[in-house]
């Protein structure tokens, strides 16, 4: 069996595949005309997020599976995928606390206007801290989460845990189960009007492209802390530079953008009350071996159907598109 790995992948996953004698090789080139020819006769494709767009994947004759490293998988083209009966892998016990953690870390920055305290210590204003704007806590805020999936519940625990109002809109996902894990339901229109804080965590496709745009920004609150991990598209980057630098709300949290990567020029990289990442919420050492790991699995199960792969991965693990 043959395996391409498009990206770099932590080495606790290469060793998985070695031992498993497989044939695997690093893919750096990422250019349809490349990917066509070293991708003819692979078995199974790793992904990270380079794109694998139809053109690319109708060449390859002999694939079954493409397990991406990670859990979203709009860089992939899903429909060939259903259609030629190829199987596609998410490592989705992998990455949710991490992401979560990454929300914590932008929620507690903003509030605390951390940037803003550390300046001040560093250029000897110690006496001066009087004079910062004042700055919150997230005990009682109102914090909204959109999309109650496995990153959206992580983070409601660990939200809860500072004792803040964890609102959840998903209108997949039954009202008894939002309560049954200690959060209140609630629409996007009564979400945004009532929000302290907000994180985003939906997948993106046709209905959630631009789902935050100029009109929502309308009845949000001043104080309003707006962090998005899940992807760029999902909110118009214009819009939220407008209501930033008009400090219409307080402040946001970014790890992905319109644009990635961003362009230098990008006007949000001038704002003060924005703390930005390049899309590593989910890179922390912990995860990256996990992500590693599980994407190998799924790429061993699939195709070996090792029982012991089965046991441990797909109780956890979703494959989907197998059938
Ligand atoms: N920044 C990163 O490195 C990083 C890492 C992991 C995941 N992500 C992104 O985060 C997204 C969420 O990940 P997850 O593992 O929680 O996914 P998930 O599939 O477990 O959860 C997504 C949830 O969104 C809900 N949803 C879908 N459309 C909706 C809509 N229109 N309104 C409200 N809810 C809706 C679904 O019902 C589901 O419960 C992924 O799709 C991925 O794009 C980013």
């Amino acid at each position: 069996m043959k395996i391409a790995v498009m990206g770099s992948i932590h080495e606790n996953g290469w060793d998985l595949i070695k031992k498993n004698n497989f044939e695997a090789f690093e893919v750096t080139n990422f250019s349809n005309d490349s990917l066509k020819k070293e991708l003819e006769d692979v078995d199974g494709i790793a992904i990270r997020t380079a794109k694998l767009d139809k053109e690319v994947l109708s060449n390859c004759k002999n694939l079954k599976i493409v397990s991406r490293h990670g859990v979203g998988y709009d860089n992939v083209d899903k429909n060939f995928l259903d259609k030629n009966r190829i199987a596609l892998g998410i490592t989705g016990t992998a990455n949710s606390v991490s992401v979560a953690e990454h929300v914590m870390t932008m929620l507690l920055y903003l509030s605390r206007k951390i940037n803003l305290s550390d300046q001040l210590t560093r250029n000897g204003n110690f006496k001066q801290k009087n004079t910062l704007p004042d700055f919150y806590e997230l005990y009682e805020k109102n914090i909204l989460i959109f999309g109650f999936g496995r990153i959206g519940k992580a983070l409601a625990k660990r939200c809860m845990a500072f004792e803040t109002n964890v609102y959840v809109c998903d209108p997949f996902v039954d009202d008894k189960i939002i309560k049954e894990n200690g959060c209140y339901p609630i629409n996007k229109l009564e979400g945004l009007k009532i929000a302290d804080c907000i994180s985003i965590h939906l997948p993106l496709n046709e209905k959630t492209k631009n789902f935050i745009s100029y009109d929502d920004f309308k009845i949000t609150k001043p104080n309003l802390i707006l962090i998005n991990t899940s992807r760029g598209e999902i909110i118009n980057e214009e819009a939220l530079y407008d209501v930033l630098n008009q400090n219409k709300i307080s402040g946001a949290g970014l790890d992905v953008y319109n644009n990635e990567p961003p362009l230098k020029d990008n006007p949000l990289f001038s704002l003060s009350n924005t703390v930005l990442t390049p899309h590593n919420s989910a890179l922390t050492l912990e995860c990256r071996k996990r992500m590693a790991i599980e994407t190998f699995e799924n790429i061993l199960y699939y195709l070996t159907g090792d029982k012991l792969l089965n046991k441990k991965n797909i109780i956890n693990n979703k494959i989907i598109g197998m059938n």
